[in-house]
């Protein structure tokens, strides 16, 4: 469910008009909805009432520090693959404690970062990095909190991109190579074990593979205990799907009750890591039409945003649903690509889609964008990064402004020796 919702012929995000914040900050933006947000928060929630429980955010969907400051607020801590995802979880306000560090590269410096900051654990997965992370602990007088992830092995039935916890994927470790860096990390000196964690995959639209996944971890769990580990927290990762056509994922109270029922009673606390279900769902990408382009076989609408501002359908041919700000009922149709100004082939928002016709200056929303799309985007082709607005209701703020040009090559420097002109 989301607030994006026709008011006669004009979408209407909550009670603000679309195309009233176009006309403020231009075209392409993102725009999320807060209390789309609130109420994606509460769903995920809800059914944990009374459980002893963390949803770390993970921060990779959507890290714009507003949306960051409302996860906050509402109890919510982090997770967080990068020292720069780690510096604007704090910045919003998510206390260290509730932030959990996944990630097959950490570096050094992120490690003495999160060291310093004291988050709840490193979720590790390999074993260098738990030999790195005992040293830099070491180093730094502390005792640095883990868990490692394990590779279940298990087809989470997604895009094969988005797939994480099969045994040719990069992450995690596999059952047995975790069962023997458990036992290494009970004898290193600058290590506490507190944790065990898995995340399968992204994009999950049935519960089958996250039930394989915690049976197999709750295996692990009994036999570790044998040698005397036991720990605080079971770490379930992320991967709930969404509806981005016809999809139907499972509601997250009904993925919740599922998961714990399959926890059992191990006494533990269950962090949880969603991402898309929270955000997906709760923005948008606002976009104008440049021109429309006839060839002999196709027709092309082209638009001022591409794959620089959302590459989910040039990366994983994903599909997003379309929505014009004005729609006029009964009005022609057609099927075009929707394709972007970048030089590129695979600069395109949809492909073989069926559409109102489209003219010069019309605006369309790309749907479910809040997950993945401006935090993937990029400045290729020295595009601008679009502006991030959020609404509240009948009240909207621009919580990022447009990049400007300075701001594209601020940092830059010139080597004297390269300045001037031949005449
Ligand atoms: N935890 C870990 C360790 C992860 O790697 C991820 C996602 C999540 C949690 C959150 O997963 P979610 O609940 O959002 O499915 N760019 C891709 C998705 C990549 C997901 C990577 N990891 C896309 O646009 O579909």
């Amino acid at each position: 469910m989301h607030d994006f919702d026709y008011r006669q012929e004009s979408l209407y995000c909550g009670d603000v008009a679309v195309e009233e914040i176009a006309r403020k900050v231009g075209t392409p933006f993102y725009c999320y909805s807060l209390p789309t947000l609130h109420r994606h928060i509460r769903a995920f929630e809800e059914p944990l009432a009374g459980v002893d429980h963390q949803t770390c955010f993970a921060m990779k969907a959507n890290s714009c520090l507003a949306v960051l400051s409302y996860m906050a607020k509402q109890g919510l801590g982090a997770d967080v693959v990068s020292g720069g995802e780690l510096y604007r979880a704090l910045k919003a306000g998510i206390p260290a404690g509730k932030i959990v560090y996944s990630g097959v590269g950490k570096t050094t410096n992120e490690i003495d970062m999160a060291i310093g900051a004291g988050i709840m654990m490193f979720n590790i997965e390999s074993e260098q990095e738990l030999e790195v992370i005992d040293e830099r602990a070491g180093a730094l007088g502390k005792k640095a909190p883990i868990s490692i992830r394990v590779n279940p092995d298990v087809n989470p039935m997604t895009h094969p991109y988005i797939s994480t916890g099969m045994k040719e994927n990069k992450f995690g470790i596999d059952v047995e190579g975790s069962m023997t860096q458990y036992l290494r990390a009970k004898d290193m000196d600058n290590i506490e074990i507190v944790g065990i964690d898995c995340h399968i995959g992204s994009q999950l639209t049935d519960l089958s593979p996250f039930l394989d996944a915690v049976a197999r971890l709750k295996m692990l769990i009994e036999r570790l205990k044998d040698h005397g580990i036991v720990f605080k927290y079971l770490d379930l990762g992320g991967g709930l799907g969404i509806t981005y056509s016809d999809e139907e994922p499972p509601h997250p109270k009904d993925y919740c009750r599922a998961i714990l029922g399959a926890v059992g009673p191990l006494g533990l606390k269950v962090i949880f890591e969603p991402g898309r279900v929270i955000v997906g769902n709760a923005g948008i990408l606002v976009t104008s039409v440049l021109y429309r382009k006839q060839t002999r076989d196709k027709t092309f609408v082209i638009i001022d945003a591409g794959m620089s501002d959302l590459i989910r359908p040039s990366l994983y041919g994903a599909y997003h649903d379309i929505k014009p700000l004005r729609r006029s009922n009964g009005s022609p149709r057609e099927t075009v690509d929707v394709v972007g100004p970048i030089c590129e082939s695979a600069d395109f928002l949809a492909k073989n889609r069926e559409l109102p016709v489209l003219s010069r200056g019309d605006m369309i929303a790309v749907m479910s964008a809040g997950a993945y799309g401006f935090t993937m985007s990029s400045n290729y082709n020295s595009r601008t990064r679009p502006p991030e607005v959020l609404v509240d209701g009948s009240k909207y703020y621009v919580v990022l402004k447009r990049q400007s040009y300075e701001d594209l090559v601020s940092g830059e420097t010139v080597p004297a020796a390269l300045r001037g002109t031949r005449g």
